[in-house]
């Protein structure tokens, strides 16, 4: 039988998800986001490992229902094994195990950040793949990546930040304004309505492909409260604006870096993934570079793009068909580069 059954687990950070796949294809992908962390303006990783510990069973049943699959029918259980918060992956890896165990069938340890990489291979007919090489920019809360993929499992990372995660320069900047948590997508709609030329704030200097995000958060912070020192309602009466601006700003220096990445490179399949890809002011710049510079661009859907379980299966049967399998004495790692 040539369909193979994976079932997967990712368990990282703030979200508990649970896929199964058949092939390439996702029969389910159920994601329990946890709203504890609402009120705290993040993730709180003690919270984080005790709602994974309740919510990971029900989260896997449901997934097998909607897959309309008996778990006796899997073929193989995939795992987030990090990176991640080592309370987080524990979850994950530690049920994953047992039920490997239970089911006696193979356990495949999943690298969190090839996954949102090779989440661009799921077959659906809303999204296209990229072909061989290409690059890919995974940008989310926890992660900001340019990786130079020249295979399935051939990855080189190029450039990464050095402090902050995109998705947090958005979140903290949206913080200071007083915008609720996850504030990227505030930023966002709030953008749309603004002239992103208002303010501006300074790029920071980083050599080559990586990033830097902290300074331009204490920028904005400074700024901030020197305008409101003069107007207390600075903020309130100019929010589009400074939405705008900030997102000029942090869409530059992603733009600048990518462009970099293709000049060093010559490669011009451009693959973004991660929350921040829901971005609609990075889309149109894509797009632009689609236009002005002959580039090829790929997103995936945004369900594969969010931290969920579907990309860890896609690498769970890619890593299935090279027998690549792992040992029940596998343990999570929170570093764990590509
Ligand atoms: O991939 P994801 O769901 O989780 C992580 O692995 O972090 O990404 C969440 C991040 C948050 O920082 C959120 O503010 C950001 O993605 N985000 C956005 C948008 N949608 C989500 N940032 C800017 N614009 C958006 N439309
Ligand atoms: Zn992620």
């Amino acid at each position: 039988n040539s369909k193979k059954y994976i079932l997967a687990i990712e368990s990282s950070c703030d979200d508990t998800s649970a896929a199964v796949l058949c092939n390439t294809k996702v029969l389910s992908n159920v994601v329990a986001t946890q709203e504890i962390h609402k009120q705290y303006g993040g993730v709180v990783p003690e919270l984080a490992s005790r709602a994974h510990q309740q919510n990971i069973v029900p989260v896997v049943h449901q997934a097998l229902a909607k897959a309309n699959i008996d778990k006796k029918q899997l073929s193989a259980i995939a795992f987030t094994r990090g990176p991640g918060l080592m309370g987080s992956l524990l979850v994950g890896t530690s049920f994953a195990k047992s039920l490997a165990l239970g089911l006696n069938i193979p356990l495949i340890e999943v690298n969190h950040m090839e996954a949102h990489i090779l989440a661009h291979f799921i077959e659906d007919d809303a999204q296209r793949s990229p072909t061989f090489p290409f690059l890919a920019m995974t940008i989310s809360g926890g992660h900001t990546q340019i990786v130079k993929v020249t295979d399935h499992f051939t990855m080189e990372v190029l450039g990464e930040t050095l402090d902050d995660a995109v998705g947090e320069a958005f979140d903290k900047s949206a913080k200071l304004m007083g915008l609720p948590y996850p504030g990227g997508p505030l930023i966002d709609k709030y953008a749309k309505l603004g002239d992103p030329t208002a303010f501006t704030f300074p790029k920071p200097k980083v050599d080559g492909l990586n990033f830097s995000f902290s300074g331009l958060k204490t920028s904005i912070l400074y700024f901030l409260q020197r305008e409101t020192q003069k107007n207390p309602d600075f903020v309130d009466q100019n929010i589009n604006d400074i939405c705008a601006s900030v997102q000029y700003t942090i869409l530059e220096i992603l733009m600048e870096k990518l462009q970099m990445a293709v000049e060093q490179t010559h490669i011009t399949q451009i693959a973004i993934g991660g929350g921040v890809a829901a971005n609609s002011g990075i889309r149109g710049r894509l797009r632009d570079a689609e236009e002005k510079l002959g580039w090829q661009t790929f997103i995936p859907k945004f369900e594969y793009c969010t931290d969920n379980a579907a990309m860890i299966g896609i690498v769970g049967y890619l890593k299935f068909n090279k027998g690549e399998f792992s040992h029940q004495n596998i343990a999570a790692k929170a570093r764990y580069a590509i």
